[in-house]
């Protein structure tokens, strides 16, 4: 199938109706579209992922798999693999989540905690920026606690325990610093500050409006904020959150760190864990969106064009068309995988995702991928996703989706010109998702 000279090839399984005949299939054709493995739970899905990984394996290629169930962690001691549990022995730095990433995080609520999270973020950033540049302003007094800036006109700018001072104090010398650091004030796409002070700065946020003046503390607005505070204190205070996202210290290492060296490792394969993330706020959409676009970057760097790099998401339902609604970031898509599917196909960044139900997967990026691989479907809009998203994809070979064994599989795509039955070669390394004996 599918055959080039001198191209990569997987050897994949053998024809449903002819068992003596090997399929093997050329690693670009799977790929160079991005591929989908769909199918029911117990279908195979994983397997087939995991043989895919195999072949990528063997022919000395790279991918990396988002592992939501640690189901790969099979892998774990082959010498190819390098692994990392997020919680366990690693984190995705909060600085590199973007604005609305904490805003999906935090949920301020309304038209009174918007804008007072928003606005306690850019002191924050102010007072990281004074902080980092102390020797560069003309500082009037310092203590552990507190330090006095002097700016224009000879008025004060003061940061108290890392945060902006806000009560009775002028507002110039705040926008002067403001303009000045404009340009990393308002880059949405990183949060570089101390988060921990949020929930402090945001009680300085809580002042009356006098015109050039802040005024005194405002109880009211205070009051508005205290949902939301205790939402923030909750999200810090978890023992899986400060290891998740580095909100403190600790011997983990940074995601970010792993996957740079793998990259230039010789590793072909690394496996990013989120078995211990928990289900809660969110997190695992944001953790995989986030990473996704880390790597999204990287490509638009060219960074994979002369080692491709496949990336693959397992239970991709968990990840994938996820949206969230509010006033400030229009709308909050946590949709970096869309943009892979979309562009990142030049640069050599490459999706293969898996999962249950194919009417999830938002239409963008569905209608991008090239290559599916459907194990036993029964529920008809899922066959539909599947038919309208796939050309070569005729009536009389769909009608077997409900009807296909654990293993069994439609191969279909743009560089297969007929739908191929198939039954998927057992993985050497099998993935752990077993269904239990009754
Ligand atoms: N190629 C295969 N050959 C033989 N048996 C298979 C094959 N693939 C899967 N199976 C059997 O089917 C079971 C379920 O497979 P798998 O875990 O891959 O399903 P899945 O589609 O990933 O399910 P879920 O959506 O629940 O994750 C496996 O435990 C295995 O026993
Ligand atoms: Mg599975």
């Amino acid at each position: 199938m599918s055959i080039k000279k001198n191209a990569k090839t997987i050897e994949f399984g053998k024809l449903t109706y002819d068992k003596n005949t090997i399929i093997e299939l050329s690693q670009q054709a799977l790929f160079s579209r991005h591929c989908a493995v769909v199918g029911t739970t117990g279908g195979g899905k994983s397997y087939t992922v995991s043989k895919l990984i195999e072949g990528i394996i063997e022919n000395k290629g790279k991918a990396i798999i988002i592992d939501p169930t640690g189901e790969y962690s099979t892998y774990d001691h082959n010498p190819h693999v390098e692994k990392t549990v997020l919680i366990t022995d690693s984190y995705f730095s909060y600085k590199n989540l973007t604005i609305s990433d904490l805003f999906v995080l935090f949920k301020p609520g309304g038209q009174v905690q918007q804008p007072i999270l928003l606005e306690a973020i850019k002191s924050l950033k102010i007072a990281e920026c004074m902080i980092k540049n102390k020797d560069k302003h003309s500082v009037e007094s310092e203590t552990k606690e507190r330090i006095i800036f002097k700016i224009k006109d000879k008025q004060n700018l003061v940061v108290d325990y890392g945060c902006i001072l806000k009560d009775s104090m002028p507002k110039n010398p705040f926008l002067n610093m403001y303009f000045k650091y404009k340009n990393i004030i308002e880059d949405i796409s990183v949060s570089d500050f101390n988060i921990n002070l949020v929930a402090r700065q945001i009680y300085n946020e809580c002042v009356y409006d006098n015109g050039n003046l802040w005024g005194g503390h405002d109880g009211r607005n205070w009051g508005n904020s205290t949902s939301l505070v205790m939402r923030i204190n909750n999200i810090l205070n978890d023992n899986d959150y400060k290891k998740m996202f580095g909100f403190e210290q600790s011997d983990n290492k940074d995601l970010i760190g792993i996957i740079k060296e793998f990259l230039e490792s010789d590793k072909n394969v690394l496996r990013i864990g989120f078995e211990n993330i928990p289900y809660n706020f969110q997190v695992r959409e944001i953790l995989a969106n986030a990473i996704g676009k880390y790597l999204l970057n990287l490509s638009r760097k060219g960074e994979f064009k002369k080692q491709p790099i496949v990336l693959f998401v397992d239970e991709a339902h968990q990840f994938l068309n996820k949206k969230v609604k509010d006033e400030y970031f229009e709308s909050t898509e946590l949709n970096s995988f869309d943009t892979i599917a979309k562009e990142s196909r030049k640069y050599g960044l490459f999706l293969c995702i898996a999962t249950q139900m194919p009417r999830d997967i938002p239409v963008g990026t569905l209608s991008q991928i090239g290559t599916f691989i459907s194990h036993r479907l029964i529920n008809h809009q899922d066959k539909e996703a599947i038919a309208n998203a796939c050309s070569s994809a005729n009536k009389d070979t769909l009608a077997f989706l409900p009807v296909l064994g654990s293993g069994e599989a439609i191969l279909m795509g743009v560089d297969f010109p007929m739908p191929v039955m198939l039954k998927v070669d057992l993985p050497k390394i099998e993935p752990n998702s077993s269904t239990p004996l009754f």
